[in-house]
């Protein structure tokens, strides 16, 4: 019970969490990014050494990432590795790479079951990684999606590391053959179901991209949708998508006031023993202050974040 314990608190995954409203890749071996990323109002950023690098750039970007981890500069951004698969002939060295570099997490590409993320976890600890460095899996294979709840179970054990799921939905419909429509018909429910697996297992989960980066109405609308179904954040591949991300996945003013306002009433004296409560006519349970005390949480964060960045 330790480990579980352990295992779901480790990693800002928990009710208080850390903001991860906006996720930014950029190509490992895209240098200029790389060094713009760190001006980036972005509360995490995926430095790509897998999908978007092309074979003959995979040694010129490991080489360009592990360094620009290791120079710093990127304040209180979450930075991630995203690595090549351990199938490929560079998953391993990537791997290994990036315990060097020690970036806030490790991403691993097309994880189809939770073996994939045990392997991972078991190279972190045969090099006796820093335990700062976590996990996050990308969920973009119709498998994947299939075996959500076990691949999510893995957080279970604190020693595989998983604090949040990305979403690979560009993957998921080349894959499944679906058409990609503005109203996400098709990707909803895969969304949906690996939602519920990231939520069962407390882990944070991230919504696919949005390809048409110039598009800001198009990328506001999948925001506020994705916002609704439960997810954290989006990734994003474009400096321009972060703002309208930021301001969708952040906590409204009214939604701040309302949970001090739990807050405030559960504190009170005559309240410390109850379940239930009434704040201005509304009833209010034990379940309602948990989720005023994580979105008071996280909105100090960001101010906190925002106010670095200014
Ligand atoms: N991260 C950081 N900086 C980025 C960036 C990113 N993802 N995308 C663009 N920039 C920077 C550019 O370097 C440029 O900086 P500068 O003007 O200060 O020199 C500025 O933002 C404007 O870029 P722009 O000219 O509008 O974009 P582009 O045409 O050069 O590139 C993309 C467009 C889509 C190729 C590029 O945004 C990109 O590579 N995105 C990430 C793709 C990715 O990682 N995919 C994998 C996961 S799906
Ligand atoms: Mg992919």
């Amino acid at each position: 019970m330790a480990r579980v314990y352990a295992a779901l608190h480790k990693g800002g995954n928990v009710m208080q969490g850390r903001p991860r409203r906006s996720v930014l890749y950029m190509p490992g071996s895209n240098e200029r990014a790389l060094e713009k990323a760190k001006t980036l109002p972005a509360d995490a950023l995926i430095l790509d050494l897998e999908d978007a690098v092309a074979p003959d750039e995979k040694l010129k970007a490991r080489a360009q990432v592990c360094s620009a981890v290791k120079g710093g500069g990127y304040g209180a951004r979450e930075v991630v590795i995203r690595v090549n698969a351990l199938e490929t002939p560079w998953g391993t060295e990537d791997i290994l790479a990036a315990c060097d570099a020690e970036p806030d997490a490790i991403l691993v590409p097309k994880v189809v079951h939770a073996g994939d993320i045990v392997s991972v976890a078991k190279i972190l600890q045969g090099v006796h990684a820093p335990d700062k460095i976590r996990l996050w899996a990308m969920m973009e294979t119709p498998m994947a999606i299939l075996n959500a709840r076990t691949i999510a179970a893995t957080a279970v054990y604190a020693e595989n590391r998983l604090c949040c799921l990305v979403m690979g939905t560009n993957d998921l419909i080349k894959e499944s053959r679906a058409r990609a429509l503005h109203d996400r018909f098709a990707v909803v429910p895969w969304l949906a179901m690996t939602l519920v697996a990231a939520r069962a297992y407390r882990l944070d989960i991230i919504d696919g991209v949005y390809n048409d980066f110039r598009d800001e109405k198009g990328l506001r609308d999948e925001c506020e949708r994705g916002r609704t179904l439960g997810m954290d954040g989006k990734t994003l591949i474009h400096p321009s998508q972060v703002g309208p991300c930021n301001e969708i996945f952040s906590p409204t003013q009214e939604e701040v006031d309302w949970a001090r306002k739990v807050i405030d009433a559960f504190g009170h004296p005559e309240n410390e023993k109850k379940g239930v409560i009434v704040v201005e006519g509304r009833m209010v349970e034990r379940l309602h202050f948990a989720m005023a005390q994580r979105t008071v949480t996280i909105a100090e964060q960001i101010r906190e974040m925002e106010g670095a960045c200014v």
